[in-house]
């Protein structure tokens, strides 16, 4: 069985209850396949078919809502969602070897859940979230000008603190490499600026990798019971880290600028979500 943990709420209601309805779909194969006679043949059918149908609505609402709250990341969650229904529908065509079709269904139920776990929370995870996060990193700075010297969303400011030196001191530098690679995507006329802001996003992942390692192992150290979901979170945003596509950035001519801006604000957004919810849970349970 795979649990809806509370790391895969978004905060969305409508989005959480589909959410979980989907891996309920899921989880009803995974237990209908484990029965003794099982006919692996028709739960993959129809385990796909109601998949389908239950995805397909439940991507239109999303997008519903993301258009009407001029959700920036609306294109490519249209893009993510399409791929996912073709995928589906890809399994759903195919012929099914009786022979091994338990082996099929274990393939296919695997396939769906990470789809799902990395969907969530790489993507829908920020639905919603991106206005406040930038409103309230503005709030934050106001006091103290000197953070807020244009920093905004990628200043490193005292309510990122876990209290654990190492992590603090990683994520700095993680908030570091983004400023410094919004800062250069917003320069003109800077020699080399595509070839350094390529550079740039390959230390970020480096980086981020390396964090997030160190980070999983202290965890594993100090028994933290929600090391999972932390797996989870940081393998998903790998992902979106690797999914950056330099060559189609380079090919891009009107609109590099703008594509390169919101990457960074949804990157500077998702970690500022997680170091929030997630990271500052790690510093709670070290001083308990
Ligand atoms: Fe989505
Ligand atoms: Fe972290
Ligand atoms: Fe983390």
């Amino acid at each position: 069985m795979y649990e809806f943990t509370d790391d895969c709420l978004t905060g969305n209601k409508q989005i959480d209850d589909e959410h979980r309805m989907l891996f309920q779909i899921i989880n009803e194969a995974v237990a209908l396949s484990s029965e003794k006679d099982a006919d692996n043949v028709i739960i993959m059918k129809s385990t796909l078919a109601k998949l389908r149908d239950y995805a397909a609505t439940h991507f239109a609402h999303e997008e519903e809502y993301m258009e009407k709250t001029s959700d920036p990341e609306l294109a490519r969650q249209r893009m993510e969602h399409a791929s996912f229904v073709k995928k589906v529908d890809e399994m759903r065509g195919a012929d099914i070897d009786e022979s091994n079709a338990q082996e099929a269904v274990k393939d296919m139920l695997s396939y769906l859940i990470k789809w799902l776990y990395t969907h969530i929370l790489s993507s829908d995870m920020m639905i919603g979230k991106l206005e406040s996060l930038k409103n309230e990193s503005t709030d934050v700075c106001e006091g103290s000008k000197e953070d807020s010297k244009d920093g905004g969303m990628f200043a490193f400011t005292d309510r990122f603190r876990t209290g654990i030196e190492f992590v603090d001191d990683e994520h700095r530098k993680l908030f570091e490499i983004m400023a410094e690679a919004n800062e250069l995507i917003k320069a003109d006329f800077l020699h080399d600026k595509y070839d350094k802001i390529m550079h740039i996003l390959e230390e970020l992942e480096e980086y981020t990798r390396h964090h997030f390692a160190d980070e999983e192992e202290y965890m594993e150290q100090i028994g933290y019971p929600e090391l999972e979901a932390q797996k989870r979170a940081h393998a998903a945003f790998v992902e979106r880290l690797v999914e950056i596509d330099f060559n189609d950035i380079e090919a891009m001519d009107n609109n590099q600028q703008e594509y390169l801006t919101e990457l960074m604000d949804f990157l500077v957004g998702w970690l500022t979500n997680h170091i929030l919810k997630a990271d500052m849970k790690i510093g709670e349970y070290v001083k308990r």
